[in-house]
């Protein structure tokens, strides 16, 4: 067995382990990632689009802001749209805070680029991961190398970012965790095209037919998504009937907007469900990210839950490990567990609000509460203050 020594293992390279380790290393705490896949493959995962004012905020903070603000774009709100009828909301006027379009997959380049520049450890395609002793002084993690070496990393705290499918969250013993979840009846199709967006920010559409979105990576890519019923095959899309049905659920043709397709260079399908795990933290075991909480895409709340843990968990293993201060390590879970349920209320609420059910009585309330969030200053700013993101430490 190859013997590794450091102060944080973390388990899972995404975004919440790698910048968890980028968090530590400014402040001078070792750690050691292990990451399932290879960096090729986490590095292209086509997943979140959007950064809260929070997350910028502290990406810049930490260093991490450069390209961001050359390549992000800077959006003041949204539209939201059913029927005959799109508004802007302004998130800038309402709260004073804005999003950026900025792809998960730049935040992980950069994140990648920073700590191998700082000679990061990290282990990629590892397999048999497993955690031990965490109710210990010196817990440690074991896994089998990508050359097929086994190996043990022992330090003084596992934080487990491994994401929704890792063996993180099931470490914590039965009789300590208490779960929550709800799968909805339907998923999204997403696709990413090469045309340029049809719309200068993100449209969320109420439709008859299921709810649509238009969003974009840069001035030449776009991302769509529709509403699809769970158990959608995507073979039975073809990229014609994807843009017919974008270009209904968008509202081609009213008020001469137009939704202008383009060749389709990646698609799939992703169900939706919400997920919570309590507590995020166990004897020298955290949880960060994906690991303890899932939500639906629609707030776009996902990547930015687990930025906003990190923000709070480096600090708190700063403090543990250089000073022996252990005051926000204690705190860790139920700090970090306050947003994530504002966020999980927030994207049910997001969800339920745009995707039709079937049910006639809930599509009239469906459309009175768009209505309301749409024209009155005091819905807007809700939607507002929770999408454009309450600040780290809420
Ligand atoms: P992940 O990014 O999942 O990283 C976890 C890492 O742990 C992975 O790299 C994984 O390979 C690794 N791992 C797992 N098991 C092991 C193991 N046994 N050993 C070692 N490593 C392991 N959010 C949004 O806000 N908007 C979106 O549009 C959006 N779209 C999404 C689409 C998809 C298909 C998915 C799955 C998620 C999407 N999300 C979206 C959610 C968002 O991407 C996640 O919330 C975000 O990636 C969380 O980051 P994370 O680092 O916690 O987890
Ligand atoms: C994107 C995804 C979301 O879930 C969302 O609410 C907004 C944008 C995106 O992939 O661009």
């Amino acid at each position: 067995m190859d013997d590794v020594r450091t102060q944080v293992a973390i388990i899972g390279a995404g975004p919440a382990g790698m910048l968890l380790s980028h968090l530590l290393a400014a402040e001078g705490v070792e750690s050691v990632v292990v990451e399932a896949r290879t960096e090729e493959y986490v590095g292209s995962r086509i997943r979140a689009g959007i950064l809260e004012q929070s997350s910028v905020d502290l990406l810049r903070s930490a260093d991490l802001g450069d390209r961001l603000a050359r390549e992000g774009d800077q959006h003041r709100g949204i539209y939201l749209q059913w029927p005959e009828e799109r508004h802007h909301l302004d998130f800038v006027d309402l709260t004073g805070r804005s999003v950026w379009v900025y792809g998960q997959t730049e935040v992980q380049k950069d994140l990648v680029a920073a700590r191998a520049a700082d000679g990061q450890e990290v282990h990629y395609g590892v397999s048999d991961t497993a955690l031990h002793d965490l109710e210990s002084d010196s817990p440690s993690v074991t896994f089998v190398s990508a050359s097929g070496s086994p190996t043990r990393v022992s330090a003084s705290v596992v934080v487990g970012c491994d994401g929704s499918f890792g063996p993180s969250r099931s470490s914590v013993p039965d009789a300590v965790r208490q779960s929550w979840e709800k799968v909805y009846p339907y998923s999204w199709l997403g696709i990413l095209a090469d045309v340029a967006p049809s719309t200068d920010e993100l449209i969320y559409a109420w439709h008859p037919d299921g709810f649509a979105m238009h969003s974009m990576r840069s001035a030449t890519v776009s991302r769509l998504y529709l509403q699809v019923p769970h158990d959608t095959d995507i073979d039975d899309w073809s990229d014609d009937r994807i843009w017919s049905a974008l270009a209904t659920r968008l509202g081609d043709g009213q008020d001469g907007w137009s939704l202008t397709p383009g060749p389709v260079t990646e698609k799939s399908v992703l169900p939706m469900r919400s997920f919570v795990q309590t507590p995020m933290r166990h004897g020298r075991l955290f949880l960060a990210g994906d690991a303890a909480h899932i939500v639906p895409p629609t707030g776009a709340k996902g990547l930015n839950l687990a930025v906003a843990d990190v923000g709070l968990l480096a600090p708190a293993l700063v403090d543990l490990l250089r000073r022996d201060d252990a005051r926000l390590a204690d705190a860790y879970s139920d700090a970090a567990l306050r947003r994530v349920w504002r966020c999980t209320h927030f994207s049910w609420w997001m969800t339920t609000m745009l995707h039709t059910s079937g049910d006639d009585f809930d599509q009239q309330l469906q459309l009175s509460q768009l209505r309301w969030v749409a024209t009155s200053e005091a819905g807007a700013t809700g939607l507002a203050e929770n999408y454009a993101g309450l600040p780290i430490g809420f």
